[in-house]
């Protein structure tokens, strides 16, 4: 199924079979992106974004999984090899049954980062930010339960904070009052910070200001080390001399939004 709509009708595939589809509900799956590319520098990516649906933190799970289920059909009808879900939010409502659906495809996802957090401080306060779809779903109470009991967690739901880095402007005084707001009152009471929603690592400095110097931690570097694992236990990795390349698409299909893919991709994270 090709939707020339929900692609906006560009030709945005210049990948050729065997690419991997990487998505978010927006511009946030790009930090996982760059893990990603720097693992597997080899590998063709075609990043999309739905950035016209954003944010999927604030929706029901069966909205977020038709919504990630649309996508992914039309990843694979074009070809893709392997589907990475770059976003927290997603992989907490639609992975599972995306993997029942399609069994032989790999489908690797991303969650809160809380095990290396709580390894690195046991008995410390961990402050867990994602969205507020993440920590309701059962996926994150299991994680909490496997690690609440050497250290205290403490998830925040940051509402409206995707809505704002989707705007592209990282450092406004709009994001750091609602930071204030939302996180304001943890300024130097926790150990780490574990950036549970993959848009959040483009306001580390933003989030640092607020809480304060401490470690941070986020699902990226896992999920490319995740993804290397399974393309070769299925053989599916690519030619070590081959060119690698990364396209972008979105949902919000115009050059404003493209050029800010781009810049996030830029981005020293
Ligand atoms: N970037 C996403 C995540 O990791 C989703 C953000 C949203 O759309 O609310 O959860």
């Amino acid at each position: 199924m090709f939707d020339a709509g929900f692609w906006g009708g560009r030709e945005v595939l210049r990948v050729s079979d065997g690419f991997i589809g990487v998505f978010d509900s927006g511009a946030g799956g790009i930090s996982v992106l760059k893990n990603l590319v720097s693992e597997l520098p080899q590998e063709q990516f075609l990043f999309f974004g739905d950035s016209a649906n954003a944010p999927y933190g604030d929706k029901d799970p069966t909205s977020i999984l038709l919504l990630s289920r649309r996508i992914v059909d039309t990843l694979l009808g074009k070809g893709a090899k392997a589907i990475v879900i770059a976003c927290n939010t997603a992989t907490s409502a639609a992975a599972a049954t995306l993997r029942d659906e399609y069994p032989d495809v790999p489908i690797v996802g991303v969650e809160p980062a809380l095990k290396p957090a709580v390894l690195a401080f046991p008995r410390g306060r961990i402050l867990v930010m994602a969205t507020a779809a993440t920590l309701t779903l059962e996926k994150f109470h299991r994680l909490e339960e496997q690690w609440a009991r050497q250290a205290e967690v403490i998830p925040v739901a940051c509402v409206g904070l995707v809505e704002l880095i989707e705007r592209g402007d990282l450092s406004s005084p709009e994001i750091h009052d609602l930071l204030e707001e939302l996180v304001g009152c943890y300024r130097d009471k926790v150990d780490a910070v574990v950036l549970g929603c993959t848009h959040y690592p483009f306001v580390r400095d933003a989030i640092r200001d607020v809480v304060g110097d401490v470690p941070f931690f986020d699902g990226g570097a896992g999920t490319a080390r995740q993804l290397r694992t399974v393309l070769e236990a299925r053989g599916l990795l690519a030619d070590p001399d081959a060119t690698g390349c990364v396209r972008f698409a979105s949902s919000k299909d115009t050059d404003e939004e493209l050029a800010l893919y781009q810049r996030f991709f830029e981005l020293d994270l």
